[in-house]
């Protein structure tokens, strides 16, 4: 009788305690693409180890769009619409008062990931979302046809675009008639303000606006950086490249269409696809240096996972956040999509450094990116960068001169900016 009472209590408490307790949570994950078996992963573990259950909310393909929706359902304060979001590194400070504050529940995690990652996430000392992916711009090209036509891999802007007039040439006399030197985003959209961001660093050229809030665009060498991406566009460049985001560049380029790319290191894997073209054709270089005295300069990409402040059961949202941030998912990751982790640790992994042989050696590449000005512009940031890419979109049409338009686009920041920013 006395083992008995507990069991009988533990068993109505069983029966009661689920329907009181079990909710659904909406995380952001595009199941019905590229990601599916990453999210029915996330899935799995969320539903075996807590009550609830969880539900996909589909995200748009560029990262401002993404934005625009968060926004959306921010602006509502809606509770249903989503508990654990992605978020671009740029809109932390953004859509900081939309978050949770995570500090008391992961501030233990942070000896884990890379320290320039993990300082982004933190607004005003508040820990606002935890690294789930790095992000570095890099350079692919493809080895077998830098070595049939005896060429080194590039280390300036000058050599790339020698090398593509090269080659692109004699492809196209070889019978290649689509082939082009050089494929990148040139859409006026996020993606574009990041090629620009490195165009414009890789001549010295600066961030457009300084860590202090200055305005630094109108100068000489960010004139000369957008005059050379100018001069690639119609003659080794497509000009359809002018609509292209990630996902057009890559697809000719592992068509078998390119012989440089500029993107994002998620790229690789899907190039080393079984029915790939290009496969076991391929290799990575940092972004080249614009001339001699230049830097490699890769635009700092990446996603953070946080949690809405309007999540109905923040505990279960924060549960998940903390099973994102494992190494274990963070390597199931890299190795189902390619997307770099953001926890340090995963880069020690035989299996990981086996997959993507280049990634341990850009980890420095990681640890050094160029941040677009997204902390020091603070809410303005979304109009920034709508001036950058417009900037750049101009120069690239032809509509505006390198020199044209870093005068505009000092013009247009100095506005934005009025006093100070806010
Ligand atoms: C990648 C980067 C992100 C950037 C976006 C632009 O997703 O991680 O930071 O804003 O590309 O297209």
């Amino acid at each position: 009788m006395k083992k008995l009472l507990p069991a009988a209590l533990g068993a109505l408490l069983f029966a009661a305690l689920p329907a009181a307790h079990a909710d659904t949570l909406k995380m952001a994950c595009n199941i019905s693409g590229a990601m599916k078996p990453f999210c029915e992963h996330v899935k799995q573990r969320f539903e075996k180890e807590t009550p609830h259950k969880l539900e996909f909310v589909e995200m748009p393909a560029a990262s401002d769009e993404k934005l625009a929706l968060f926004q959306q359902i921010f602006a509502a304060k809606d509770g249903n619409a989503v508990d654990v979001l992605s978020i671009d590194v740029i809109w932390v400070g953004l859509l900081d008062k939309h978050m949770l504050d995570l500090t008391d529940k992961v501030k233990d995690l942070e000896p884990a990931f890379f320290p320039n990652n993990w300082k982004n996430n933190i607004v005003n000392g508040r820990i606002k979302a935890v690294p789930g992916q790095v992000d570095a711009g890099m350079m692919y090209y493809r080895k077998d046809l830098l070595e049939k036509y005896k060429e080194q891999p590039p280390k300036t802007w000058e050599d790339l675009t020698r090398i593509a007039t090269k080659i692109q040439k004699a492809e196209r006399d070889a019978g290649q008639k689509n082939f082009w030197g050089f494929v990148f985003q040139g859409k006026a959209y996020e993606g574009l303000s990041c090629d620009v961001m490195e165009w414009v660093a890789s001549y010295n050229g600066g961030t457009f606006v300084d860590p202090a809030g200055n305005v630094t665009i109108n100068n000489p060498k960010a004139a000369k950086a957008l005059n050379t991406a100018a001069s690639w566009v119609g003659t080794i460049a497509p000009k359809g490249v002018m609509g292209y985001q990630e996902e057009e560049s890559r697809a000719v380029f592992q068509n078998g269409d390119a012989l440089f790319m500029r993107n994002w290191p998620y790229a690789y894997l899907l190039t080393q696809d079984a029915t790939s073209p290009v496969r076991g054709k391929v290799g990575v270089l940092p972004i080249p240096k614009g001339g001699e005295d230049g830097l490699h300069a890769a635009t700092l990409g990446g996603w953070q996972w946080g949690v809405s402040t309007y999540s109905k059961n923040p505990d279960a949202a924060v549960k998940l956040v903390r099973i994102l941030s494992e190494s274990d998912t963070q390597k199931r990751a890299f190795m189902l999509l390619g997307i770099p982790p953001a926890r340090v640790d995963t880069y020690q992994d035989a299996e990981v450094q086996a997959k993507a042989p280049y990634l341990a050696e850009f980890k420095d590449v990681f640890a050094n990116a160029v941040p677009r000005p997204s902390t020091p512009t603070r809410s303005q940031f979304p109009k920034v960068s709508k001036a950058m890419f417009n900037a750049g979109y101009d120069v690239l049409s032809g509509r505006a001169t390198g020199e044209q338009a870093v005068a505009d686009l000092e013009d247009k920041l100095k506005r934005i900016k009025g006093r100070e920013w806010k």
